[in-house]
């Protein structure tokens, strides 16, 4: 009897430690506000529409697992604050605008809150793909960039269209 438990415990504990070590995708909250570390586009960005400067972006979870996702903008001395609505599809971590024009992967690094979010959509009539390095919080983490350049390589992008914006935060105050 004894001998037979032993392993059934082990079996047992080895699956509760599993389950705790990270949750599936579709039950991550991914609301609150992130950080962009790093961009890479797929080759189709002209030079001008490279941002020079990112703000904290806000994600908040709506009904259904369905994110909104509060983006700003710098243009011309001015905060243009754009809103979008991801919605969740049957696979984990996808998401589609509601126009079904974008798409949206989110993927987890083995770093703590940090997630690389992979973005396929039309942007005034062309097609351009984008990835980001996001975290909680904005401070630099060579290992997170580690993982988002193998990413890069992963998918096929090229390392010269990687970017690392300067995260300023002075739009987020004035839309508080
Ligand atoms: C949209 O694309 C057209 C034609 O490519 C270009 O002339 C125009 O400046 C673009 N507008 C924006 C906002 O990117
Ligand atoms: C960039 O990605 C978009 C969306 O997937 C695709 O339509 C486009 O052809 C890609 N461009 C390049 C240069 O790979």
């Amino acid at each position: 009897m004894k001998s037979l438990l032993l392993p059934i415990l082990l079996l047992w504990l080895v699956a509760v430690l599993k389950a705790q070590e990270a949750p599936p995708d579709d039950l991550v909250d991914y609301s609150g506000i992130w950080y962009t570390k790093a961009m890479v586009h797929n080759g189709s960005l002209p030079r001008n529409k490279i941002p020079d400067r990112v703000f904290p972006v806000r994600i908040t979870a709506l009904e259904e697992g369905d994110l909104e996702a509060t983006i700003i903008f710098w243009k011309k001395g001015h905060c243009l604050e754009f809103k979008f609505v991801m919605k969740k599809t049957e696979e984990p971590g996808k998401f589609t605008d509601s126009h079904d024009t974008k798409v949206i992967h989110i993927e987890k690094t083995s770093v703590d809150e940090h997630y690389i979010f992979y973005c396929k959509g039309r942007h005034n009539g062309t097609s351009i793909g984008m990835g980001k390095l996001m975290g909680r919080d904005p401070d630099e983490n060579p290992k997170a960039m580690e993982e988002f350049k193998n990413f890069i390589k992963r998918m096929d992008l090229r390392l010269e269209n990687m970017f690392v914006p300067e995260i300023r935060d002075e739009c987020v105050d004035e839309s508080d």
